[in-house]
């Protein structure tokens, strides 16, 4: 067998578990209910590399809220309680003054704060965003992190969760803060 014809089996393998693999998730899929589940599915295929897992788990984030599709984000972490993102500064999010779009910044925010949310709940909670507030610290450029950290829902009987969103730079440097407000249907008692 030539170097070649073993290059193309190889890829042909990848690319059939590949497609078996999108087939699963479609059909987990349906809306982005439980996103751990999706993620952790991932992460067990360890020998895709974590960018291609990064790729394909914010691919599937865009699936389910295609809004988010046009901010270039990838989903870094995703445990229970916390999202962190990153979403770099390109021409399409970036206004005239070469800084990120307001409204960019709020979609990243939205993206990463509602998987943290989400990561807490029940197959029959339902969430729905009342308010998002965005403070505008500092001018956002370069590369973009973005990280929320939800504590565990004591109360289930609780009808609004405030959730928070820190944006930071590449320095650390604190850009945003959105402040996130859900109407909560906890029923998944
Ligand atoms: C939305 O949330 C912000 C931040 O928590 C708050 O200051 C503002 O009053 C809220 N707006 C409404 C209409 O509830
Ligand atoms: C991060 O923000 C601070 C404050 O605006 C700025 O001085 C610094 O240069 C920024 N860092 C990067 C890497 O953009």
């Amino acid at each position: 067998m030539t170097i070649l014809a073993l290059y193309g089996l190889s890829a042909l393998l990848i690319l059939t578990s590949l497609s078996m693999f999108a087939n699963m998730i479609t059909q987990k899929l349906g809306s982005l209910q439980d996103p751990m589940q999706i993620w952790n599915a991932l992460n067990t295929l360890g020998l895709l590399p974590i960018r291609v897992r990064a790729w394909i788990f914010s691919t599937i984030v865009g699936l389910a809220n295609p809004y988010a599709k046009t901010i270039n984000f990838r989903i870094t972490e995703l445990r229970k309680g916390r999202a962190c993102g990153v979403m770099k500064e390109t021409k399409e999010v970036s206004n005239p003054f070469r800084c990120v779009h307001a409204a960019a910044l709020v979609t990243f925010g939205e993206t990463v704060g509602g998987l943290a949310l989400l990561t807490l709940l029940g197959k029959k909670d339902r969430v729905i965003l009342t308010n998002i507030s965005a403070e505008y610290v500092k001018v956002s450029r370069g590369l973009l992190t973005a990280s929320s950290v939800v504590p565990p829902i004591k109360d289930r009987d609780a009808t609004e969760i405030t959730t928070y969103v820190l944006v930071k730079n590449a320095s650390f440097e604190t850009v945003s803060k959105l402040t996130l407000t859900w109407k909560v249907d906890l029923s998944d008692h």
